[in-house]
């Protein structure tokens, strides 16, 4: 019997999106549209309270993997992009207001918050690392705040192009007495890398159903550990307080118009289920081993430049290189067409980190990214297929 597509690729694009998901994930949503499929938040019929359950549930569970106690302080949209949106829109903004990223940053970030400068005037800043060895220059960075002291620090935790895990608890520290506001995008980390927001002083954690948490696309979002409140920013039916012309006052309603997408969030529920019970730690210890071996491979193979820290522990399983002469387009289609193996190739929807590495003018990367369930085999077969080119 002929096999599928998807049985014959070799996936190594999981920073797109984790592929594919855990089977708990599929059986949920069937479950979802085949037993229970109907609105949620706006009848009390038993279905209707039953499909409300399942997103308060999840709230719980995305509260729990960060220790967080608010559960009605975390807002669903239907992407992270979408969630960033809402949070910068949300945000105060004249021409005095100073922003600080880092070069690592998705266009998710950048190209709101270019638009934002466009329209206020606003200082944006990047904060000082090493090309070379990705180290913050921490000193460069305290004169940075005392000379231009910060309102708002944007960053991701790790970076969708280099997997590095950026150094965000002495950022925040850096940054703590200047009562700025933090916004981190943890689209590549959360249910990837313990997060705790009794720990870290994060004031608004963006993420994406769809990525590290192992989920379906169509859920993201955010959760609101700010004392600031934002200002709304899609604005219509909640399902309660009807006759308001005015969006309710009360979290999540106020942030989150319009139908849910439930099929999603029950997928997302059972993904959520699926890490809890074979924990971050694990999930962690084995992406860490493949990079290892990944890595490990490259370096053995002759041309390979990869844009990564030493120590691999700084690392998830995204590991960006480029071979010889090739452009990455080419040897992306080289690795699809002749090998079957799935890559990323290009500038991955981040304006600046190609500038940092020095990536720009030669097409930018090849990314080869892991996920729970990539094997040591595919590995071998990646590597030794790279060998022969
Ligand atoms: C670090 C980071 N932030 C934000 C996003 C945006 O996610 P989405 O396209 O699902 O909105 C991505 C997607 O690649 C990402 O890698």
């Amino acid at each position: 019997m002929d096999r599928t597509l998807a049985e014959r690729t070799k996936y190594f694009d999981n920073a797109a999106t984790t592929f594919p998901k855990p089977e708990v994930v599929y059986k949920a949503m069937d479950e979802f549209y085949r037993n229970y499929g109907v609105n949620a938040g706006r009848s009390s019929y038993k279905l209707a309270r039953k499909a409300t359950d399942l997103i308060d549930e999840t709230r719980e569970l995305l509260a729990e993997m960060v220790s967080f106690n608010k559960t009605e302080r975390i807002i669903f949209t239907p992407s992270a992009t979408i969630a960033m949106n809402q949070i910068i829109s949300g945000l105060e903004w004249d021409e005095d207001k100073t922003v600080y990223i880092t070069p690592f940053e998705h266009n998710a970030i950048i190209r709101p918050l270019r638009y934002i400068e466009k329209k206020y005037n606003i200082k944006i800043k990047t904060m000082p690392f090493n090309s070379l060895t990705f180290e913050l220059d921490i000193d460069r960075l305290k004169k940075d705040f005392e000379k231009d002291s910060p309102n708002y620090l944007f960053m991701s935790h790790v970076s969708n192009v280099t997997g590095f895990i950026l150094p965000i608890d002495e950022i925040i520290t850096c940054a703590d007495k200047y009562n700025s506001v933090t916004v981190l995008d943890c689209a590549q980390s959360m249910g990837l890398i313990p997060i705790s927001l009794q720990k870290l002083k994060v004031d608004y954690l963006v993420f994406a159903g769809h990525k590290t948490l192992y989920g379906p696309f169509g859920i993201a979002g955010y959760i609101d550990n700010s004392k600031i409140g934002l200002k709304e920013f899609i604005i219509g039916g909640t399902g309660s307080d009807s006759l308001n012309y005015f969006m309710p006052e009360s979290y999540p309603s106020k942030y989150e118009a319009a139908s849910q997408n439930i099929c999603a969030i029950a997928g997302l529920n059972a993904s959520l289920k699926w890490i809890k019970e074979i924990g971050i730690d694990n999930i962690r210890d084995k992406e860490l081993k493949l990079t290892k071996q990944l890595v490990g491979g490259l370096e053995d193979i002759y041309g390979v430049a990869m844009y990564m820290p030493k120590d691999i522990i700084k690392h998830v399983g995204i590991v960006s290189c480029n071979l010889d002469d090739y452009k990455p387009e080419d040897l992306g289609m080289i690795l699809d067409e002749d090998y079957g193996i799935a890559v990323r190739t290009g500038y991955h929807c981040a304006a600046d980190i190609h500038s940092f590495l020095g990536t720009k003018h030669r097409g930018g990367t090849v990314r080869l990214s892991l996920g729970y369930f990539n094997e040591e085999s595919d590995v071998d077969y990646l590597i030794e297929n790279l060998k022969q080119l």
